[in-house]
């Protein structure tokens, strides 16, 4: 912004906001059970088909009404603006100054995409064909070790995004795997990360990719430089190093220094942030062991929903409608998380992913002008696999204080048909949003207590505490099959719903300045754990780091 206009009003002084917030108090006297009763195509009318996925949508606290307020609200927001200037390579970026174009990774289109004036496409191209290289020369067991014996194992090295895609990605594909290659996943400053990982393998047939946008973050860095020593002192040598360690980075000249070969090292761009860079080489890992063409299927999954969410009007756009109703929630209804209840074995690492790709998007709370935001935004994201998570929380979700909105993916066959499983598996799925809407009634909860013959008095005691309120929302995806195509579509839904939601509550979804105290904070208290003598004081500590540091180092004096 530069200083000649003034910043928009912000979300909340919009009149648009005022318009939903009278609207809300018509919308929380209504039961969804009612609405569903006075209205037999209510299914249908809140359902969308978008790349392959399926979204019911009827289970959400709204009306007609409030899904035109809302895009009301998004367009007052310049929301289709927005959205063109994200894939158009502008810099939205703000204050790193860059844009944000994971889009361009999965650009089937044939177009330019330009960035300063550059076009981007050739370097993503030639980029995929050396990856597409790089693991056909693996996997036709061209490319040996340093005894000339095939690769078996490829050890991931990196943390946050360039771990959490692409393991979530390799664990819902793990039934196109190749039988070949075994895939780890090494990101944890914990010696039994390490130690765990590197358990069993063999430095002959292993291959480390040090995957690091900045190749400076620390976990990763310690955990490369364990993964070499460990190499070296194993029969390899430093001459081999160049045949057993790969990298992805934006930092070729620090990957270099580390000791990796340049054929090796694979760029990445400053405009793919970490979270939104499973479509980058960062995905390596997960092409070596679902082959380029499985790869190349995720990626056009995602280009397809990139189609739609470009195109589609609002209030027939998957990623909009998701990321509006979070919004109605979570600034309206006070929601403070979302979960997320795959049920889908191979998705259970789906929460994670998006915890981050969420919460370290919009989990801030001042907007791209600096000023503090006089609404809540940002939820915090979790779940799990169902049906598990029946048995864990949802106990909360039922009958608990919080107000805990709830997206339920379903693909609709299974990789392992077994008996009735899957039928089991999806009656757990959708009875559980059912409930989640009807709820329990007193009296409902009364009547069958007396039909299994309790007395009054045990009644009187039990009924209240199986009333369950119901009017919990929740969506439903829904999709044939878990494959690359769906998972490529069904994680850019999310890229793009968390896109919606932080360009409407006016926050920069593409920086992370908040993770950079721990990490300066945590190199003053590590100097002061394996200092000679603890300075804990005269670092200025506060009694707790100092109590802290202390326990630690009497620990250590005793081993
Ligand atoms: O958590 C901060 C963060 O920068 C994430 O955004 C990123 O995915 C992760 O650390 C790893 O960063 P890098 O890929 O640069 O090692």
């Amino acid at each position: 912004m530069d200083g000649s206009t003034s910043p928009p009003a912000q979300l909340d002084q919009l009149d648009e906001f005022k318009t939903l917030f009278d609207h809300l108090s018509s919308i929380l006297s209504l039961q969804m059970r009612e609405q569903f009763a006075n209205d037999k195509n209510r299914f249908k009318q809140y359902s969308l088909q978008a790349a392959g996925l399926n979204l019911d949508y009827s289970k959400n606290r709204i009306n007609q009404t409030t899904i035109k307020l809302l895009c009301k609200l998004a367009c007052a927001r310049d929301l289709p603006k927005a959205i063109q200037a994200m894939f158009n390579g502008e810099h939205i970026n703000k204050s790193e100054n860059r844009p944000a174009l994971h889009t361009a990774l999965r650009n089937y289109s044939g177009e330019s995409i330009l960035v300063d004036g550059k076009d981007v496409m050739p370097g993503v191209q030639n980029t995929l064909n050396r990856m597409k290289e790089f693991c056909w020369s693996i996997r036709s067991q061209q490319w040996r070790g340093f005894s000339n014996k095939p690769f078996t194992d490829v050890v991931s090295i990196g943390i946050g995004g360039s771990y959490l895609g692409p393991r979530l990605a390799s664990q819902s594909l793990k039934p196109y795997w190749s039988k070949q290659i075994n895939c780890h996943y090494l990101a944890n400053i914990d010696g039994s990360d390490l130690t765990e990982v590197l358990q069993g393998l063999n430095p002959e047939t292993t291959l480390f990719i040090v995957q690091s946008k900045s190749f400076n973050t620390q976990e990763t860095l310690k955990n490369a430089s364990a993964c070499r020593e460990w190499f070296l002192h194993n029969g390899g040598s430093q001459a081999d190093l160049a045949r057993h360690f790969s990298a992805v980075t934006a930092n070729v000249a620090k990957a270099k220094e580390f000791g990796i070969a340049g054929q090796n090292i694979f760029p990445m761009w400053d405009w793919v942030g970490g979270r939104y860079s499973l479509w980058s080489a960062i995905g390596l890992p997960l092409m070596l062991t679902i082959g380029y063409e499985h790869f190349r299927e995720m990626l056009l999954g995602a280009y397809e929903m990139d189609c739609h969410f470009k195109t589609a009007p609002l209030e027939q756009n998957m990623p909009v409608l998701m990321g509006l109703l979070g919004i109605w929630y979570v600034s309206f209804f006070n929601a403070q998380s979302h979960a997320v209840l795959p049920y889908d074995h191979y998705l259970q690492g789906l929460p994670a992913h998006i915890q981050q790709l969420d919460m370290e998007s919009n989990g801030k709370s001042v907007d791209i002008y600096g000023r503090t935001l006089n609404y809540q935004a940002g939820p915090i994201i979790w779940g799990g696999v169902g049906s598990n998570g029946q048995h864990a929380y949802h106990q909360l979700l039922h009958q608990g204080t919080q107000f805990a909105p709830c997206d339920f993916i379903m693909p609709l066959t299974s990789h392992n048909p077994v008996d009735h499983f899957h039928a089991l598996l999806a009656s757990n799925c959708f009875s559980q949003s059912q409930a989640l809407m009807q709820g329990k009634s007193l009296q409902q909860a009364q009547a069958e207590l007396k039909e299994q013959g309790k007395s009054e008095e045990e009644i009187n005691i039990i009924a209240p505490q199986k009333e369950i309120p119901g009017n919990i929302p929740s969506n439903t995806l829904y999709f044939d099959k878990s494959t690359p195509k769906a998972v490529g579509a069904l994680i850019a839904l999310y890229e793009h719903k968390v896109f919606v939601q932080g360009q409407i509550w006016g926050v920069n979804s593409f920086d992370q300045w908040g993770v950079e105290l721990g990490k300066q904070l945590g190199d003053k208290v590590h100097e002061c754990l394996l200092a000679e003598s603890c300075m804990g004081e005269k670092m200025g500590f506060d009694d707790s780091t100092s109590g802290l540091i202390k326990a630690f180092r009497a620990m250590q004096d005793k081993l």
